[in-house]
């Protein structure tokens, strides 16, 4: 018998986190388990409902702005071997960037900050900790200034940046973009950086692999509200295989080690000059 491997995502009731947990249970073997999390008891109950799968999945309620409570359940769980940190806030068009701030920059990057915090130390040896972040997170997304707060440093100095760019926001001042998707995946694929930087040897050797991931254009409702044509668009399912692919390879190529990888091929963080 096998041991049983612990499986979790993050903001997984709908969208590319369900398509993930559909994939993890069809994927992994009937002794493991698939921890289906997201912020709504309601939501996350009927989503576990429908998945029927190989491994045994069991909703849990996360809110993932809630760092105590991610650093609960990373205590509750005491080792886990794959960690997805999935949850994003819905953006609106119809509303302005500044008033949708807070909430995006608390889901998608202190939530992703949070996961990083507290399931980083118990991933066990060989595991896989991945944040899903986009394309849109490489440097050349940002004004080549804005590069010194996020290229090189740690996870505490990518969080202070994503404050002072929160505060940046709220106050009006010129030179981010306005767009806030665009330091906001920066932001996550620094803070994996940041993380892989320090524990990059030591995972290299157990086989372990922190790295960021990009699903690509994907029809869920966070993308729905902001294209008219989704034909080039691929289904959840169909964007989290080759994201479920890296994770279940037995065999890690070391060049994708805490990289932004997209459809298996790694995005350089840095334009070559
Ligand atoms: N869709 C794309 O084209 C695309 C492209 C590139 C990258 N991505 C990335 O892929 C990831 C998933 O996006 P998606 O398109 O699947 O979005 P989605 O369909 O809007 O799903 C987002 C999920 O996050 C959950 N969530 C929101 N706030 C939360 C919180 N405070 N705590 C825990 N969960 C929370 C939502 O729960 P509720 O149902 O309760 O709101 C939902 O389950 C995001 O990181 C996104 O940036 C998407």
């Amino acid at each position: 018998m096998t041991e049983q491997r612990i499986a979790l995502v993050t903001g997984a009731n709908q969208g590319i986190g369900f398509a993930f947990v559909e994939a993890l249970a069809d994927r992994l073997n009937a002794e493991d388990l698939v921890l289906l999390t997201g912020r709504d008891p309601q939501r996350v109950g009927d989503a576990v409902r429908q998945v029927h799968g190989v491994a045994r999945v069991e909703g849990r309620v996360l809110d993932v702005t809630d760092s105590e409570a991610v650093a609960a359940l990373a205590a509750e769980l005491g080792a886990v071997d794959i960690v997805i940190s999935n949850a994003v806030g819905p953006l609106h068009p119809d509303r302005t960037q500044a008033e949708q701030a807070d909430v995006f920059i608390d889901v998608a990057n202190l939530g992703a900050q949070a996961v990083l915090r507290s399931f980083g130390p118990i991933l066990k040896p060989g595991g896989r900790l991945i944040v899903v972040a986009s394309s849109l997170g490489t440097l050349d997304h940002l004004p080549e200034e804005l590069w010194p707060r996020f290229d090189g440093v740690t996870l505490g100095e990518v969080e202070q940046a994503v404050e002072d760019w929160r505060a940046a926001i709220h106050a009006g001042e010129q030179g981010w973009p306005e767009w806030i998707n665009f330091p906001s995946k920066v932001a996550q694929v620094a803070a994996v950086r940041a993380v892989a930087a320090d524990r990059r040897t030591q995972d290299l050797a157990d086989g372990t692999l922190v790295a960021s991931v990009c699903p690509g254009l994907v029809d869920t409702r966070a993308s729905r509200p902001w294209f008219d044509d989704f034909s080039e668009a691929k289904s959840p399912a169909d964007a989290v295989t080759p994201i479920v692919d890296l994770i279940l390879a037995d065999h890690l190529d070391p060049a994708m080690y805490g990289e932004l990888i997209r459809d298996g091929k790694v995005l350089p963080w840095k334009p070559s000059r």
